[in-house]
């Protein structure tokens, strides 16, 4: 019911495709040098965190044991690396605690810019957490990248025992913020803030401010001009408080203290005197009135702004049923979040009773405020608050109401049974020619990365995501770890237990050389400029930019907009011309394969001045790959049109002329080969089976790509083998000798005339038949 519920959602919700655009696999991003890999010993490189460091153009990764240091330039070249491992003793302690092996060594969890010159690295060290600040950057030629040994502190409190154990961490101003388990045990989780001297935290055992939570991000977000007034914002799931036996619904929250609470002076001492948390909302309205919620957060990502002070934060969620797994992301405003925590706060009589709003005299100042100017300057420090504020604080730390997505609804959806699980979100803001868009870029389970951006109509109040790029960036599949952008260097950083990938944001030559082509393609950073699909630059940015651009991201409408750049599609000598030869009764493939799989493919027959629609029958079938005969008739020769249709636009890729060889007539032609003599074969040069095609690329059908040339030969072998004469060493003589080379043809009057030597020359020249024709035939 439930799934059935879903499933409709999914559907009514967007329009969507479930087929992106352009798939990409690993090799052909490889190969379009779109992708690196960076590859640890070719062992597995466990990233649990990585770190971008723009300024010294490197990248930063936390893994088992190791912190390497990849250049931001291409990942896989210049690699440093520090082997930071735990000690026998430590090891051997870990065990003794009854902990698997593989738990016990240093795993990097925390990964903080501590400072121009230095990085704040903490590791779980076989269950026993340990710091260390690490030296970065260059002195002159001289590329720093070392441990500073006398640095090393304990861990305890900055990073969490377990490597399974989720945390998130932020360095502002020297200040270290964290959501952490900061025991072995993994019984108190807590928020907390450290620098070398002092401490705040959430209180121990108050499961009113946190319940058995995970830590999923954290971020630190000005509220205005007075840096006091700043706040740390953190993101996480935990269980609802019930009465006893309950069900214990999990459910995501934003948390937020101010960045410079130091606690009480009698009372919350080193605790926050500002910790308040509401729930964060992301669900779709059901048919009935009842909302799917997607409870799960499985990653979220701060898209800053210019100011710093509004980003936008995306939030990757999951439903928390354990049967049916949908995914859906959805976007909150920072005025949202404000204004939830600027709301009344929540209240109830005891936990089995609903929340309702606190409606009583809230104490002076507002609780949950900081000590700063903006607040009237009254309070130098949190420690002078009134013990009034503090208490209820503590007793009040959950506000009444949640904060709403954008749109009230996902940006993105999918709730198809069984397709891959969603990890990691990146998003990057582009402008483009009508408005901007965010694109986002979406880790799944199985190594890939899938483009998406979404579109609001607001006529229709509806959604429509579209799937521009899905890219495989590891060769095997792995669960994505970590997305890091850059848009400065319009790369993505991707991390996963199989090494750490760097792809480049776009590749617009990929859509295509015309302007339907990139105008469909609908990707914000693409734009047709008059010859071919470019990276789009908003006017203003090169002065000097070139013509006009058209790109229509909103619509894809490539009918208006390349209107008049097109010749009338019907004529267009651009849509490639084939042959294709099907022996009679045979099976025969008409291969064509639109670039975008969200393309329509319509197949046309021109016969006789005529053209129709071929729609396909038990004969003759229309698979992805293209129109395929299982028996070919030689009434079906004719010339076949291959059109897609997209987006209204339709667009004629390939005209393939398909002639019928009777079957007989191919077996003799065979026989007589077989029967004759080298001399005798050596007369029908070139052989007359009709008009020449050049090579086949496909297994099935003779596709040949253009006319006849200089690989007409090696064309001529597979046809044979192809109709299924299948004495491969003698179809290679046969070729030899039907298509006797220049080359072939001196030496064979060298062989035949030569006098006396004819022995010799025949002994050369069956040699000759084997190994010649191989290198003719591939050269
Ligand atoms: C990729 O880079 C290599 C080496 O730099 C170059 O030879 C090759 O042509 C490039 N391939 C493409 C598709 O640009
Ligand atoms: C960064 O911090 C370290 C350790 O406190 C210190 O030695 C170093 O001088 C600092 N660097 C800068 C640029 O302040
Ligand atoms: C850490 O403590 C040392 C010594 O107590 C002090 O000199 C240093 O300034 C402190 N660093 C920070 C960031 O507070
Ligand atoms: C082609 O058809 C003929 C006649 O039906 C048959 O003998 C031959 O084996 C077929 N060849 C292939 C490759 O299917």
């Amino acid at each position: 019911m439930m799934l059935l519920y879903l499933f409709l959602l999914g559907t009514a919700h967007t329009a969507q495709s479930i087929y992106p655009r352009i798939r990409l696999s690993h090799k052909e991003l490889l190969q379009l040098n779109r992708t690196w890999v960076f590859q640890a010993h070719g062992a597995s490189l466990q990233p649990q965190t990585m770190l971008l460091d723009e300024g010294h153009e490197r990248i930063y990764v936390g893994a088992k044991n190791t912190l390497f240091s990849l250049s931001l330039d291409q990942v896989n070249t210049h690699h440093r690396e520090i082997q930071w491992a735990s000690t026998e003793p430590q090891i051997e302690e870990c065990l003794m605690k009854g902990r698997e092996k593989s738990e016990c060594a240093n795993y990097i969890k925390v990964l903080q810019q501590y400072n121009q010159t230095h990085l704040l690295v903490c590791g779980t060290g076989a269950f026993n957490p340990v710091c260390v600040l690490v030296r970065v950057g260059h002195t002159g030629q001289d590329k720093l990248f070392s441990l500073e040994k006398d640095s090393i502190m304990s861990g305890r409190g900055r990073c969490p025992y377990d490597p399974n154990s989720p945390s998130t961490s932020t360095l502002s101003r020297g200040e270290l913020y964290i959501g952490l388990y900061t025991d072995y045990w993994e019984n108190d989780g807590a928020f907390c803030r450290l620098n070398n001297q002092t401490y705040t935290r959430t209180e121990r055992d108050d499961r009113q401010q946190l319940n058995e939570p995970k830590f999923v991000g954290s971020a630190v977000i000005p509220d205005n001009e007075d840096r006091d007034d700043d706040k740390v914002y953190f993101f996480f799931t935990e269980r609802e408080m019930e009465a006893e036996g309950g069900n214990k619904a999990v459910y995501t929250r934003v948390g937020r203290v101010c960045a410079n609470d130091k606690g009480g002076q009698r009372m919350l001492v080193n605790r926050w005197s500002s910790f308040l948390k509401t729930r964060l909302i992301c669900s779709v309205a059901g048919p009935n009135g009842i909302d799917t919620h997607f409870d799960e957060l499985e990653d979220v990502f701060v898209l800053k702004n210019k100011d710093g002070k509004n980003p936008e934060i995306f939030g990757l969620f999951s439903t928390t049923s354990a049967v049916f797994k949908g995914f859906a992301v959805c976007v909150y405003h920072m005025d949202e979040i404000r204004a939830a925590f600027n709301g009344p706060f929540a209240y109830r009589e005891r936990p089995a009773h609903h929340w309702t709003p606190y409606e009583d005299r809230v104490p002076y100042p507002r609780p949950g405020s900081c000590a700063s100017k903006v607040n009237g300057g009254g309070f130098s420090s949190s420690k002078e608050f009134p013990d009034e504020v503090l208490r209820f604080v503590r007793s009040h730390p959950v506000m009444y109401r949640p904060v709403l997505p954008q749109h009230r609804r996902p940006v993105l959806l999918q709730t198809e049974q069984g397709r891959r699980k969603l990890t990691q979100i990146a998003v990057d803001r582009v402008q483009a020619q009508d408005g901007h868009y965010h694109v986002l870029y979406i880790g799944t389970d199985d190594s890939v990365v899938l483009k998406v951006i979404t579109i609001y109509n607001k006529d229709t109040d509806s959604m429509e995501e579209v799937l521009l790029e899905e890219l495989q960036v590891f060769k095997v599949p792995a669960p994505i770890r970590e997305i890091i952008i850059s848009p400065k260097r319009q790369q993505l950083y991707v991390g996963s237990e199989v090494g750490v990938a760097q792809v480049r944001l776009h590749q617009c030559d990929l859509y295509g050389s015309e302007c339907a082509d990139c105008c469909l393609a609908r990707d914000p950073y693409c734009a047709w400029d008059g010859l071919t699909c470019s990276r789009y630059y908003p006017a203003g940015v090169y002065p000097k930019s070139r013509r006009f651009r058209r790109q229509d991201v909103r619509h894809g409408n490539a009918v208006q907009l390349c209107n008049g750049l097109q010749i009338d599609d019907e004529q267009r000598p651009r849509s490639e011309e084939r042959l294709v030869y099907g022996v009679e009764s045979n099976s025969t493939l008409l291969e064509c394969v639109p670039r975008s799989l969200q393309a329509k493919v319509l197949w046309f027959l021109q016969k006789d001045g005529n053209k129709h629609e071929v729609r396909g029958d038990e004969r003759v079938i229309m698979t992805s790959h293209g129109l395929l005969f299982l028996r070919v008739r030689s009434s079906d020769a004719g010339v076949y049109v291959c059109q897609t249709a997209e987006h209204g636009f339709v667009h004629t890729l390939l005209r393939i002329s398909l002639h019928v060889l009777r079957g007989e007539r191919v077996e003799s032609a065979i026989n007589r080969a077989n029967d004759g003599d080298g001399e005798k074969a050596a007369a029908p040069c070139p052989f007359s089976l009709g008009p020449l095609p050049g090579p086949s690329s496909s297994p099935r059908a003779l596709v040949p790509s253009s006319v006849p040339g200089p690989h007409s030969r090696l064309w001529y072998k597979e046809f044979l083998q192809l109709i299924g004469y299948g004495d491969a060493q003698r179809v290679e003589e046969y070729c030899e000798r039907v298509w006797c080379s220049d080359k072939k043809r001196k030496k064979s009057k060298r062989k035949y005339t030569s006098p006396g030597g004819e022995k010799r020359g025949k002994g050369r020249g069956e040699e000759n038949s084997h190994r010649v024709p191989r290198q003719t035939l591939d050269a």
